[in-house]
């Protein structure tokens, strides 16, 4: 998490340089290509991504799908954590017990008129160990590769949440060009998306290669500022100093926002790949007014560059609803779906 913190303050420098004629001008951001332009969802985190299923308090409903088609998204990703349930060995078989219940979560989606984003996350081994955890996360792709090919196009696959650490940005490529190939044989056509390293940050962009296919869709996480919207979390050592720390929407801290997403509209059009916000959030322990602002801002201007998103998350730590009572935080909403 240090290691994206400087990269995100090294970002002004890069941006600079703007690709696009006009980059710089508050009056014409850079566009991605639009493809994804009207992506509108949210990430049901803390739910299949925990250790087992319930660990981190977050049992998914069917209800909560239609509560949020009907508040106005239109996609929902769901981390799964598949690395923790397979089999120890070779073939690494997904346990058909777990493999149900997701699959039903996604049928739920699906049926609900959502699309879904399928994506493996936490595969904390893999970060660590890419050469050693390279035949088990093919053959996991595989699996669900196999099982989805007859799935409807709305559903997605998303590769891997956030590389990091020793799954540098030469081996996340040519691990993401291999796995690529291995699903495009049964799945000639389905959308995948794929982010950079160092946590899915915006600047790895620059680094990721991604193979000529043209349904692939970009992705990068967006938590800037760090300080703001991870204060108090309890899995980022030191976060505890940063309550209390307020966004007010300052010039300064506004250019800092602009800064990045414009990086990032500019490496998708510059690519001719669309790109999506996978995740972006504020923690609920930040001020209710500063959450409300920065979540405004930063979803306004990703629209404005025709970039698509997804909330981080529905019913946690950075949540917009209450999973006991079914209710909306009607207030954070709104800065989320303008009706
Ligand atoms: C992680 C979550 C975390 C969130 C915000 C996600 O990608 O998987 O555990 O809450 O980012 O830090």
């Amino acid at each position: 998490m240090v290691a994206l913190i400087i990269m995100l303050s090294t970002s002004f420098l890069v941006s600079s340089c703007s690709i696009l004629p006009g980059s710089n001008s508050a009056m014409k951001p850079p566009l991605a290509l639009d493809r994804h332009a009207k992506l509108r969802g949210i990430n049901l985190g803390n739910a299949l991504e925990a250790p087992a299923p319930g660990n981190w308090g977050v049992t998914i409903k069917p209800t909560y799908f239609k509560a949020i088609r009907d508040a106005g998204f239109n996609h929902v990703r769901i981390p799964v954590r598949f690395s923790a349930h397979t089999s120890q060995t070779t073939p690494y078989s997904i346990e058909p017990n777990f493999f149900n219940m997701v699959d039903n979560i996604i049928n739920q989606g699906l049926e609900t008129g959502l699309t879904v984003i399928l994506d493996l996350h936490h595969y904390d081994e893999i970060m660590v160990d890419p050469a050693g955890q390279r035949e088990k996360f093919q053959a996991i792709w595989k699996q669900l590769a196999n099982h989805y090919q007859d799935a409807p196009p709305t559903l997605y696959f998303e590769l891997l949440n956030e590389p990091t650490q020793q799954l540098d940005s030469d081996t996340w490529n040519i691990l993401v060009k291999d796995t690529v190939q291995l699903i495009r044989e049964s799945n000639p056509e389905r959308k995948i998306l794929i982010g950079g390293t160092n946590f899915n940050s915006v600047e790895s962009l620059n680094r990721l290669q991604l193979p000529s296919d043209k349904n692939l869709i970009a992705t990068f996480h967006f938590y800037m500022p760090f300080e703001f919207t991870h204060q108090g979390a309890d899995w980022v050592r030191g976060s505890c100093s940063w309550i209390g720390t307020t966004w007010e929407g300052t010039p300064e801290e506004k250019q800092a926002i602009v800064d990045q997403l414009d990086l990032a509209a500019s490496w998708s059009a510059k690519s001719r790949i669309p790109i999506i916000m996978g995740e972006f959030g504020s923690i609920a322990t930040a001020d209710q007014t500063s959450r409300q602002k920065w979540t405004e801002f930063v979803t306004r201007e990703a629209e404005k560059r025709n970039i698509g998103w997804l909330y981080w998350e529905l019913c946690s730590e950075f949540k917009v609803y209450d999973c006991q009572l079914d209710t909306w935080d009607v207030s954070l909403l709104k800065t989320l779906i303008v009706k």
